[in-house]
Formats: structure tokens, C-alpha cells, sequence
């Protein structure tokens, strides 16, 4: 059975709305999980837009799961990184001006900045999050990386059935790649409740990192019982 990391910024972005103290993604942990998540997964972005320094350190203590930060090939990141010690780092490319992380991170093309980041950050094990490219595939085994996750988000933007079936197969080639040069191999980004299967169907994935749609279904899920409780204390 594959293992889900869930990705909590989003509890945070909704904090930040409105610069207030809630929802703190910090309670989020102990419930999910004990829904049976896998782990817990956030993104120290070096804007600070959604998780902040507060909320790392906070969410490190309570998480008896496992912990995934993801983060920018920084050295001011990982230098927090190895203060607060996650359970693995996730490299992912950032940029101020995107609304949340496109494209993969070219490894090929930053080899020694990743052979860098990856030796400053040990003995915290590192993720590479790449396109489903053989070169980027292997690049990240050479560097040392210990998990790939591979960028679903072309998958899910996907304008027809076609190029759904494109993608898919090359997800299926760049997983068994990875798992063939003996990576741990991840996914995520734009997987939702409507198309996640058919990636868990390929049978090349032992993780995936979802968040925004989990957070987006969060909302619904609880809204009934939130409203009723209002409602006892405004009648
Ligand atoms: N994996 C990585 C590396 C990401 O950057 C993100 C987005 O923060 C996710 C997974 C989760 O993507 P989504 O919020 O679209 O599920």
C-alpha cells in the first residue's frame, strides 16, 4: 500500500488571510495522524506566505509521524532545516512571483549547487522534486539524492484524455527508472479526489504528497458541524 504525506500549508495560508492565529496548522498534525496519514508535509517558503519559522518548530514537536520540509536549495533554509531536523528534506525550485511551486527542479542543470545542499543538509536524507525526465532522473541518483518525487502537475492540468494518457505513461517510465537506479519514489502536486487513482493504478509510486485538495475538502467535510456549533452559542 502506498504511504500519503499531507501537506499542511494551506491551513496556514488561510491564517494569513486574515494575520490572526487561526486555523494553526500546528493542530492539524495529531489529527492527521491519526486519520492514518503516513506523515506531514510543509514548505518553509523563503517569503514565509503560509508556514512560518513558529510553525515548523512547533509542528517538529508534535509529529510522531514523519516529517517532510520541503524547501528552496537555500542555505539560510538549511540551516533552519538542520536545527529542526525533519525526517527528510524535499528540494523544490522557488520562485517569489508563482502561486505555488511549478515545474521541477533541474538537477542537471544545478549539479554541484544539489551536491552542495544535499552534503550540507546530511545526515538529513534529501528528495529531489523533479519533472518525470530520465535525465533529471538520473541526476538525482548521482547526486545522492535518496528519493525522487516526481511533478504530477502536468498530469493533472492535462487538457484532454490524450495528453492525460501522455502523462501518465511518463510517469509510469520515470517511476520505474527511479525505482530500477533504487530511489524511493514519491509523487505529488494537483492530485485531487477525482484523479488520483489512476496514478495509484501504475503501481510505481510508494508516496504521495497532496495537500491543497485535502485542505480544500477539509472545508466541506466540517463546515455542518462548525455551523451547528454557532449556532448553539448565537440562539
Ligand atoms: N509536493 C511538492 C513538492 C509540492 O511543492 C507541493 C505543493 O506545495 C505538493 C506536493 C502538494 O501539492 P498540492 O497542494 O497541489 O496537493
Amino acid at each position: 500500500m502506498a504511504r500519503l504525506g499531507v501537506n499542511i500549508d494551506h491551513i496556514a495560508t488561510l491564517r494569513q488571510a486574515r494575520r490572526t492565529d487561526e486555523p494553526d496548522p500546528v493542530n492539524a498534525v495529531g489529527i492527521v495522524e491519526r486519520a492514518g496519514a503516513f506523515g506531514i508535509v510543509c514548505h518553509l517558503r523563503e517569503d514565509r506566505r503560509h508556514i512560518s519559522d513558529r510553525d515548523l518548530e512547533l509542528i517538529r514537536r508534535v509529529c510522531v509521524s514523519h516529517l517532510n520540509l520541503e524547501m528552496a536549495a537555500e542555505e539560510s533554509i538549511a540551516a533552519i532545516a538542520r536545527r529542526v531536523g525533519p525526517d527528510v528534506c524535499t528540494l523544490v525550485p522557488e520562485r517569489r512571483e508563482e502561486v505555488t511551486t511549478e515545474g521541477g527542479l533541474d538537477v542537471a542543470g544545478g549539479f554541484d549547487q544539489q551536491k552542495q545542499i544535499v552534503a550540507a543538509l546530511a545526515p538529513i536524507r534529501c528528495s529531489a522534486f523533479i519533472d518525470a525526465e530520465a535525465e533529471q532522473i538520473r541526476a538525482a541518483h548521482e547526486v545522492g539524492f535518496h528519493a525522487v518525487e516526481l511533478h504530477t502537475g502536468e498530469y493533472a492540468n492535462a487538457a484532454d484524455e490524450h495528453a492525460r494518457q501522455d502523462q501518465l505513461r511518463r510517469l509510469a517510465e520515470g517511476g520505474r527508472l527511479a525505482a530500477e537506479l533504487g530511489l524511493y519514489v514519491a509523487c505529488g502536486h494537483g492530485l485531487t479526489y477525482r484523479n488520483v487513482r489512476p496514478v495509484v493504478e501504475l503501481g510505481v509510486f510508494e508516496e504521495f504528497n497532496i495537500g491543497h485538495s485535502i485542505v480544500s475538502r477539509a472545508v466541506f467535510t466540517g463546515i455542518a458541524e462548525a455551523v451547528r456549533e454557532m449556532v448553539r452559542l448565537v440562539g
